[in-house]
């Protein structure tokens, strides 16, 4: 049963929202999504069409050129909960020369905030050492990030937004330079995260089979068009 059927409000609602850059260079129309706490919804559709874009929009980076995004019912520019919103960005945004453990704690911290802005509670910690070893990374919890494989800073960072304990993740292509082994771990792991939690987890996906496997919705971003629409179907319909 969806989470739609219990009359739950929505974690992510649009309306009428047009994304992009510039309003002289729309890239994306989305005239109506709603997206609830327990679902998994992959975006897919080609390269540069606008599904990062889409997702900065969603957690607040970038303002739509028009229309209105909530999320958990707060109108952009909104402060949710800090560390409510987990993102694990295309480009990993990681502080290269310190440590994975000083990395995951910089999500832990946000998700976990205690009376002192010094020092982190244990509830932090906790929630850091637990991603991490949820992600294999224990073994290099003290490297610099710079010295790790691509697939691990990947890991890095979804350690970074699970330790936050967020209640919407953002994922834009976080399985990507993974070896089979280690992308089905990772897989699991945030989805054990995002079904244990009820939270909500969006993900950008270019690979059409893998994204429905994972997901419960699919949003394709159309080509061809110069304001593609996003359709919605289920992921079993898609191909
Ligand atoms: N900061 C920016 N300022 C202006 N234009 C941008 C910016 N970032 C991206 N763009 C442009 O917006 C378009 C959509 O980019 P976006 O990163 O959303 O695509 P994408 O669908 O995620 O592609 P990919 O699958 O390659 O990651 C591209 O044409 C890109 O050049
Ligand atoms: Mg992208």
């Amino acid at each position: 049963m969806h989470s739609k059927d219990l009359k739950v409000n929505p974690s992510v609602y649009l309306e009428g929202v047009r994304i992009g850059y510039s309003k002289n260079n729309p890239l994306v129309d989305i005239p109506r999504l709603e997206i609830f706490p327990g679902e998994i919804v992959a975006i897919t559709g080609p390269s540069g069409v606008g599904k990062t874009t889409l997702v900065r929009t969603i957690a607040g980076l970038i303002k739509p050129i028009s229309g209105i995004v909530r999320v958990f019912g707060s109108e952009l520019p909104f402060k949710p909960t800090r560390g409510s919103v987990g993102y694990i960005p295309q480009r990993l945004g990681l502080v290269r020369h310190a440590s994975v453990l000083h990395n995951v704690m910089l999500g832990a911290r946000a998700g976990h905030s205690g009376p002192s802005r010094i020092f982190p509670t244990q509830q932090s910690k906790n929630s850091a050492l637990d991603a991490i070893e949820r992600m294999d990374l224990s073994e290099k919890m003290y490297e610099p990030v710079r010295r790790l494989s691509g697939g691990q800073q990947r890991r890095v960072a979804t350690a970074r937004a699970i330790s936050q304990s967020p209640q919407i993740i953002l994922a834009d292509e976080f399985l990507s330079e993974l070896d089979d082994k280690t992308m089905e771990k990772v897989q699991t792991e945030v989805i054990d995260y995002v079904r244990r939690k009820s939270a909500t987890l969006i993900l950008v996906e270019h690979d059409v089979s893998r994204a429905k496997s994972i997901a419960d919705r699919m949003l394709v971003i159309d080509d061809g068009r110069v304001n593609p629409f996003i359709s919605q179907t289920t992921a079993l319909e898609v191909l």
